[in-house]
């Protein structure tokens, strides 16, 4: 597969691998409805896409994955729906909690947790406390719960004003870099290629900072249907991409 030959390609060379890709994990529902099934029942087979695409993911090579599991703006459907959401995402941490040792994958959540159940919370940091004792350049999957990227840079901007009101911080230091270290995404290099599947063409509200330069891949492929050959047609678009980052091609 053209994914897996370009793995071997030099690093910082247009057609190398994304070291950092991004998913808005969309179309469950419609997968859902398609089939006569309730929704929830598209969220339980976008969790398997999820499983399958991080495995993958981490077979190739690329470092970081990270998915949108629920925005902060998702609070608006049924208690139904979201109480299945967070049942499925209790369960893979209880899954994740058992294997992430032993298949080296590190796991680290985005988002403001304070109104997610003190269940989740728990496994969250149980599983924050797995990672940080696995190396570094383990795979990691970033899961974005209550996540919205207006909020996240809201929580940072609060934090720095707070450092600065306290005299720890003055204004006219605040740089890119030093901002990027306030953020949830704080250590992790900005995603190369962002992924949206089942046709819809917007980023609603998914790290708004960190996709300066990112290269977007829109399929109609519904969540739950987007395989390994899918993830592999994304990444050889985007090594087709020339990205210029506002300079001039040499
Ligand atoms: C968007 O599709 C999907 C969500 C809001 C939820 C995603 C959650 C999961 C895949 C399950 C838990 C995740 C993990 C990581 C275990 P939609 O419902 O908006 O689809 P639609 O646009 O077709 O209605």
């Amino acid at each position: 597969m053209a994914a897996l030959l370009s793995k071997n390609n030099k690093a910082g060379q247009a057609a190398c691998l994304p070291r950092h890709i991004a998913i808005i994990m969309d179309g469950n529902g419609r997968w859902a409805t398609k089939r006569g099934l309730p929704r929830t029942a598209g969220h339980k087979a976008g969790a398997e896409a999820f499983r399958r695409i991080a495995t993958y993911c981490k077979n190739l090579g690329v470092q970081y994955l990270t998915v949108y599991a629920f925005s902060t703006e998702n609070w608006k459907r049924s208690a139904d729906e979201v109480g299945a959401i967070m049942v499925l995402l209790k369960k893979y941490l209880l899954e994740a909690i058992d294997t992430m040792e032993k298949d080296q994958i590190r796991l680290k959540f985005f988002g403001d947790m304070t109104p997610i159940s003190p269940e989740i919370r728990a496994l969250a940091h149980e599983t924050d406390e797995i990672s940080d004792h696995l190396p570094e350049q383990d795979f990691q999957a970033n899961i974005c719960l209550n996540y919205g990227g207006r909020d996240e840079i809201l929580r940072a901007v609060r934090t720095f004003a707070a450092e600065c009101a306290a005299g720890e911080k003055k204004p006219e230091d605040l740089d890119e870099t030093i901002f990027s270290s306030y953020l949830d995404s704080r250590g992790i290099p900005d995603p190369e290629l962002i992924i949206r599947p089942s046709g819809e063409q917007r980023l609603s509200n998914f790290l708004l900072w960190q996709c300066a330069y990112s290269e977007f891949y829109y399929t109609d492929t519904l969540w739950p249907d987007f395989d390994e050959a899918e993830l592999d047609r994304a990444i050889v678009a985007y090594q087709s991409r020339d990205r210029r980052f506002g300079g001039v091609k040499k």
